[in-house]
């Protein structure tokens, strides 16, 4: 098999693809919680993902992304057989995993699932209780449900609109939980949009609860020299790609990341449109 050729490549909800891919350099030594940044064909931007599955018998990655412009359609495309232009990683440090007398509870919203569960899979194997809190907009956009069911000790489900388990969001569901139950947990990790990492932050601070996030940020080389993925914690700057993409939350200054986001958002839509036509 030729290295970064794709083996299987499948949507599992609207908008959202499975893809594997044969990568012996990256799968022999990922770590959970890493990332790789994928160029998927030359003329293609870099994108970065977290590693959903890295595994060194096979030597097969596994990662989960989500449609939201021209070079990710662009990747929805490459078929089984076909060849990725360019994969970088492991990148960013490993998620820290450690067996605990307590439980971590692990939130996560829309592909942020795709993210949290080899975070799930980590704890358990150490033999640390899970909580796995998932939530989407409807039950039909819940992602990995069926393993989270499976394999953490406990989930609660939010749908907005109430499809499945609470009517609401994540935040709903962990505050009701840490009312009853934050005595047993050792601490929150919550992976997902900004504004929800910010609101699970706040929630879990009420309960004298640290919640550790996983960032998400536009990035260039991956290796700490662009700058681009630069986020402000307590004032100091830091690189989501070396220093991260794991931190704790507090102090991370939300608003600024969110608007750092969302820089090239109009330079995309006219990319994509322009493509369309
Ligand atoms: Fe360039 Fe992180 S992507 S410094």
């Amino acid at each position: 098999m030729v290295i970064d050729e794709i083996v299987s490549h499948e949507s599992v909800a609207p908008g959202v693809f499975r893809l594997s891919f044969y990568e012996p350099r990256i799968a022999s030594h990922a770590k959970t919680g890493q990332f790789v940044i994928v160029i998927p064909l030359e003329t293609g931007e870099r994108i970065p993902l977290t590693i959903n599955r890295a595994d060194p018998k096979t030597n097969i990655i596994t990662l989960v992304y989500q449609v939201v412009g021209k070079t990710t359609v662009l990747l929805s495309t490459l078929q089984p057989g076909q060849k990725l232009h360019a994969v970088l990683g492991p990148l960013g440090k490993p998620s820290h995993i450690e067996k605990l007398d307590k439980t971590v509870v692990l939130v996560s919203g829309g592909l942020g699932a795709a993210i949290i569960l080899p975070e799930m899979y980590a704890f358990r194997a150490v033999g640390t209780l899970v909580v796995s809190v998932i939530g989407a907009r409807t039950e039909d956009l819940l992602l990995f449900r069926d393993e989270f069911e499976r394999h953490s000790d406990r989930v609660l489900i939010a749908t907005n609109d109430g499809s499945c388990g609470v009517k609401g969001f994540v935040t709903d569901a962990l505050e009701t939980y840490l009312q009853e139950h934050a005595s047993e947990v050792a601490f929150v990790k919550a992976i997902g949009p900004n504004r929800m990492m910010e609101a699970v932050t706040k929630i879990a601070a009420k309960y004298n609860l640290p919640t550790y996030v996983s960032l998400t940020s536009i990035m260039v080389d991956g290796t700490g020299m662009c700058g681009s993925c630069r986020v402000s914690i307590h004032g100091k700057i830091y690189h989501v790609c070396v220093d991260g993409p794991e931190f704790l939350a507090e102090g991370i200054d939300f608003t600024e990341l969110e608007n750092r986001n969302k820089r090239f958002q109009e330079m995309e839509k006219k990319a994509y449109e322009t493509w369309c036509q």
